[in-house]
């Protein structure tokens, strides 16, 4: 089931998620309609806040860059509780970032090429790894929203002040995304 994305101004965008238990109802579901939902709008990550719900579950493909980065051919993953648990900030890159929740707006954000995290996999296994490249790039991104963080908070000030702007337009409503919104 394709489920509507909340946008720009929704409060559950801003609040920080909560870590999930086994019992959590109909979970299999909800993360299908997650990877639907995400397919459909054509985005490579999704977090469940962008669907409303303030739980942290996030889903993440990156298939489609297969043409470039053949070692993610199928990588269509789910992350149950994801964590960061440690930045590496010897090695920064600045890299164009959008966000489904923000449709319409591509600035280039500066992230750590190489962090920790700490997981539970549908089978909820915990999972604690480094991670780097494009991953590390996505989850970056995605588990901010479940800090209750965007990538626009994360421009710098000059930036900040140019899509001010383009972020009023989302919450008057003015904006029109290819994919169903709340
Ligand atoms: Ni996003």
């Amino acid at each position: 089931m394709i489920l509507p994305i909340y946008t720009y101004g929704q409060s559950v965008l801003r609040k920080e998620a909560e870590d999930i238990t086994p019992d959590y109802p109909d979970l299999k579901q909800l993360i299908d309609n997650m990877f639907e939902t995400m397919y459909k709008s054509e985005g490579v990550g999704l977090a469940a806040p962008q669907i409303g719900l303030n739980i942290r579950v996030v889903v993440i493909t990156l298939d489609v860059l297969k043409e470039d980065f053949p070692e993610y051919a199928g990588f269509n993953k789910a992350y149950i509780n994801p964590h960061i648990l440690e930045y590496d900030e010897s090695e920064t890159q600045s890299m164009e970032e959008g966000c489904l929740s923000l449709p319409g707006i591509h600035e280039p954000v500066r992230r750590p090429t190489r962090i920790r995290v700490r997981y539970q996999d549908v089978d909820f296994t915990t999972h604690e790894e480094w991670v780097d490249g494009y991953l590390a790039r996505v989850m970056q991104h995605e588990f901010d929203h479940l800090d209750g963080k965007l990538f626009t908070d994360r421009l710098t000030p000059l930036r900040k002040q140019m899509v001010r702007s383009k972020l009023t337009a989302l919450l008057k409503g003015k904006v029109r995304a290819t994919y169903k919104t709340k």
